[in-house]
Order: structure tokens, then C-alpha cells, then sequence
């Protein structure tokens, strides 16, 4: 990929101010976070061909063979700290929306931030933060975005649970159209970040999981029950079988699965 073909027909503010495109790095969020703290500007966009060692929430391996998008955003969003899940919401909106124009059908996301379609998972984002005095003053967004993958390229175990673009559509894309589309559905949502109200209907409209059954992996609990509520601040109400309501917030939730 090239900055220069990125940036062709990109009509941006803030997202892709500045653009670094390479082949092979470990992450792209360390990528990010080195030029953050040497000044790089809010929107500087690094995207890698191949990452080997990409990482997710929780500390999971995120694998990131070539074919896919791997790109990570400097942000200095300015939301206080209980609203810092804001960021996370835009992000996943932005894919979805990028996902849809880049012509998969009906993406939804998956709480707290994974882009599915048909309940596979096509895109993660993981949001990194700093925090300095009561509120984060710096962020870095990784997204990575499965466009070309094809079913033999994602570890077995991950098969059943994944998709691309590719699969979807049937046809390879141009990553550059890939990465223009989320760069420019990212500038969107990112600049409505103060309309709190309208991240968190369109967060709720977007919901793979309303009023389905679900299994919340928490760092200590599996949870079970019927999700009567998601909220991009708040996170998820679940109906228990008790009949009880057990509210749980994103940052405690490692993964939600169709139960
Ligand atoms: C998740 O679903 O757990 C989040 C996955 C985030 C992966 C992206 S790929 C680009 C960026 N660099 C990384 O190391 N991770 C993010």
C-alpha cells in the first residue's frame, strides 16, 4: 500500500492528516503510540501489509496475515474518562459503515467493538488510552479489518467464527478503496463524538446481540441470559434465568458469544 493511493479522493478533516504505510511491523498501535508521543498530529494513520505480532483486547493474538487492513489512529479525543467508551462506539460505527459500503450486507456490531456479519466477525478494534490528570489526553485506535482473507487463511480454530470482505462479496478489493472507506466513515463518527445521543441510538440500532440470547465471558464469570439492553457508555443488561437483571460495562467484558 501507499500513502499517495490512499490519500487519492480522500476528503478528510481530522482522520489520515498523515499517512505511513509499511510492510512488516510487530503492531501498528506501537507504531502509533511511538509517534504520538513524539508529536505526530490527532489523525495520523500508520497501516502495515503484515503484522506479526497484532494484538487484541485482553491481550489476545490478533493474526494479521497480508491481504488484510491493519491500521492504527492517533486520537486526542476530548471526552472524560467515563466517557472514553465513546471512542471504542465511533470506532465500530465506522466500520460497519465502511463494511457496508465496501459491500457486505447488513453489519452489525458484536458489544463491545467487533464488526459481524451473519454473526462472523469481519473487524476488531482495540482502543489503547492514556490518562494524564482525570482525563485521557491521548488514544490510539487499532482496527484491523479482514478484506481479502480467504477461509484457509484464518487459524483453524477461528474458521467457523470469521469472515472477510472477500467471502462476502465474492470478490477481492483494492486495500487502498478498503482503507479510504474507513478512513473517511472514521472522520464522520469521530467528529460527532460529543452528539452522545446519537452514537448511542445508532450503537443500539447497530446491536448483533438485542434481544438474543448471549454468553458474557467476564474476567471472572461466564454469564447467561436474554440482552434486554446495549449501550455504548453503560454496556449491556442481560435478563438473567432468575429473572434478575445483571447490568456489565465493556471494560469487564472479554467476549460475548450467541448462546
Ligand atoms: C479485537 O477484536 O480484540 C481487537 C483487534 C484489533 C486488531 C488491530 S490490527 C491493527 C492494530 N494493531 C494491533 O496490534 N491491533 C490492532
Amino acid at each position: 500500500m501507499t500513502p499517495k493511493r490512499i490519500r487519492a479522493g480522500l476528503k478528510t478533516r481530522i482522520i489520515g492528516r498523515a499517512i505511513e504505510c509499511h510492510s512488516t511491523v510487530p503492531s501498528t498501535n506501537d507504531l502509533a503510540w511511538a509517534a504520538a508521543l513524539h508529536g505526530a498530529p490527532e489523525g495520523a494513520a500508520f497501516f502495515a501489509d503484515e503484522q506479526t505480532r497484532g494484538r487484541g483486547r485482553f491481550g489476545r493474538t490478533w493474526h494479521s496475515p497480508p491481504g488484510g487492513l491493519w491500521l492504527s489512529v492517533v486520537l486526542r479525543p476530548k471526552v472524560p474518562l467515563d466517557r472514553l467508551l465513546l471512542v471504542t462506539a465511533v470506532g465500530a460505527l465506522a466500520v460497519a459503515d465502511a463494511v457496508e459500503e465496501l459491500g457486505a450486507h447488513h453489519p452489525l456490531i458484536r458489544f463491545p467493538n467487533d464488526v459481524v456479519v451473519d454473526d462472523r466477525k469481519i473487524s476488531g478494534t482495540l482502543v489503547e488510552a492514556r490518562l494524564v490528570g482525570p482525563a485521557p489526553d491521548l488514544a490510539v485506535m487499532g482496527i484491523g479489518l479482514n478484506v481479502n482473507l480467504d477461509r484457509a487463511d484464518f487459524p483453524k480454530d477461528l474458521r467457523p467464527l470469521s469472515t472477510s470482505l472477500k467471502i462476502e462479496t465474492g470478490r477481492a478489493l483494492d486495500l487502498h478503496d478498503a482503507a479510504r472507506a474507513v478512513l473517511a466513515a472514521l472522520d464522520g463518527w469521530y467528529r460527532r463524538l460529543a452528539d452522545v445521543d446519537r452514537i448511542r441510538a445508532d450503537f443500539k440500532r447497530r446491536s448483533s446481540i438485542l434481544r438474543r440470547r448471549v454468553r458474557v465471558i467476564t474476567g471472572a464469570d461466564t454469564v447467561e441470559g436474554l440482552a434486554t439492553d446495549v449501550d455504548a457508555v453503560d454496556g449491556i443488561t442481560l435478563r438473567l434465568d432468575s429473572g434478575h437483571p445483571r447490568a456489565l460495562r465493556a471494560e469487564h467484558i472479554s467476549e460475548v458469544r450467541l448462546a
